[in-house]
C-alpha cells in the first residue's frame, strides 16, 4: 500500500505520521514544492519509526510527481491555510489552481488511485476535481465530516463531562462555519440520545461550538489546525488500505441522494478498499433537513465561483 501526501506543510506531516504511525502502509511520500523541505520532513519522521515502532519507508520529494507513481491512495493537502477571520471560502482564489494542477499531476501518475481531498474551501476542491479528472466519482472524496464529527464528540463529552469512548455522534454537510450540520438527533452517549442528559440550550451550544471548532483553532493558533485534520484523514486512509467498510461522514458527489444534486457536500458514506462504497440513507428531523438544504445552497454558491 502506496500512499502519497502533497503538501509537507503542518497538515500533510500530521498526515503522514499519523498513517505512518499507524503502520499499516509499506510506503508514504511527501511532496512539496519547497526546496528539500518534504525531504526534511520525511527524513524526521523516519527517524521516528524506530521510537515509534513503524517500518512504513517515508520519502520525501521537491515537487517530482514521478516519486508518486502507482499510488494507491493519494491524499491534497496543498494550497494556504486561513488565517484568524478568514473563512474557508476566502480561499479560493489561490486553492482552486492549486489543487486543479495538483490533482492532474498525481492522476498522471497513478491512474488508479483513490484522491482524498482537504484542502479548502475543500467541498468546493472537491467538485473542482470531479470535473477536472477523469476519476470515477467513488475514488474522490473530501475529507471534512471526519474532522467535524470528532469535534463534536469532543464538544459533546465536554458538556456531559463523559469520556469520549461514551460518545457517538456525527456531522453532515458542508465544511464550513454556517454549513456543518451536527446530527444531535443521532448522537448518542452509550446508545441512549445526548438530549436525555442535556438541556436544548446546552445541546444547542455544543452545536454551535462544533461549527465554529476549525475557526475557534485557527484564532488561537494564528493559522489552522493539523493534529485532528492528520488523524482524521489518517483514519480514511485507513479504512481505505485495510477494506474495513466503516462509516464515515465524507465529501462526495451527489445525484439525487438527500435530495441534491450535481455539488460534493459532506453525507454518511462506507469506505472500503474500492473508496466510497456507498452513501449511507440517514433519517433527518426537520431542522437537520432545512438545515442540510442550506448548506449546499452556500456550496453552491462557493462552486459558481469556479472557473474550468
Ligand atoms: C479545519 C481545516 C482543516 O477545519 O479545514 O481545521
Amino acid at each position: 500500500m502506496k500512499v502519497t501526501v502533497v503538501g509537507a506543510g503542518a497538515v500533510g506531516a500530521s498526515c503522514a505520521e499519523y498513517i505512518a504511525i499507524k503502520n499499516f502502509a509499506s510506503e508514504v511520500v511527501i511532496l512539496d514544492i519547497k526546496e528539500g523541505y518534504a525531504e526534511g520532513k520525511a527524513m524526521d519522521l523516519m527517524q521516528c519509526a524506530s521510537l515509534n515502532g513503524f517500518d512504513t519507508k517515508i520519502v520525501g520529494s521537491t515537487n517530482d510527481y514521478s516519486k508518486t507513481a502507482n499510488s494507491d491512495i493519494c491524499v491534497i493537502t496543498s494550497g494556504i491555510p486561513r488565517k484568524p477571520g478568514m473563512t474557508r471560502e476566502e480561499l479560493i482564489g489561490i486553492n482552486a489552481g492549486i489543487v486543479k494542477t495538483v490533482s492532474s499531476s498525481l492522476v498522471e501518475h497513478s491512474p488508479n488511485t483513490i484522491l482524498i481531498v482537504v484542502s479548502n474551501p475543500m467541498d468546493t476542491m472537491t467538485y473542482l476535481v470531479h470535473k477536472t479528472t477523469d476519476l470515477p466519482k467513488h475514488k474522490i472524496i473530501g475529507m471534512g465530516g471526519a474532522l467535524d464529527s470528532a469535534r463534536f464528540k469532543y464538544r459533546l463529552a465536554e458538556a456531559l463531562g463523559a469520556p469520549i469512548s461514551d460518545i457517538d455522534g456525527m456531522v453532515i454537510g458542508g465544511h464550513s462555519d454556517k454549513g456543518m450540520v451536527p446530527l444531535t438527533s443521532h448522537a448518542t452517549r452509550n446508545s441512549i440520545n445526548v438530549s436525555e442528559f442535556m438541556s436544548e440550550e446546552r445541546l444547542n451550544q455544543v452545536k454551535e461550538d462544533t461549527k465554529v471548532g476549525g475557526a475557534t483553532l485557527t484564532k488561537l493558533l494564528g493559522t489552522s489546525a493539523w493534529y485532528a485534520p492528520g488523524a482524521a484523514v489518517s483514519a480514511l486512509v485507513q479504512a481505505i488500505a485495510c477494506d474495513q467498510k466503516k462509516m464515515f461522514p465524507c465529501s462526495t458527489l451527489l445525484d439525487g441522494e438527500y435530495g441534491l444534486s450535481d455539488l460534493c457536500i459532506g453525507v454518511p458514506v462506507i469506505l472500503g478498499k474500492n473508496g466510497i462504497e456507498k452513501i449511507v440513507d440517514v433519517p433527518l428531523s426537520d431542522a437537520e433537513k432545512a438545515h442540510m438544504a442550506e448548506s449546499a445552497e452556500g456550496v453552491k454558491k462557493t462552486n459558481d465561483l469556479l472557473e474550468f
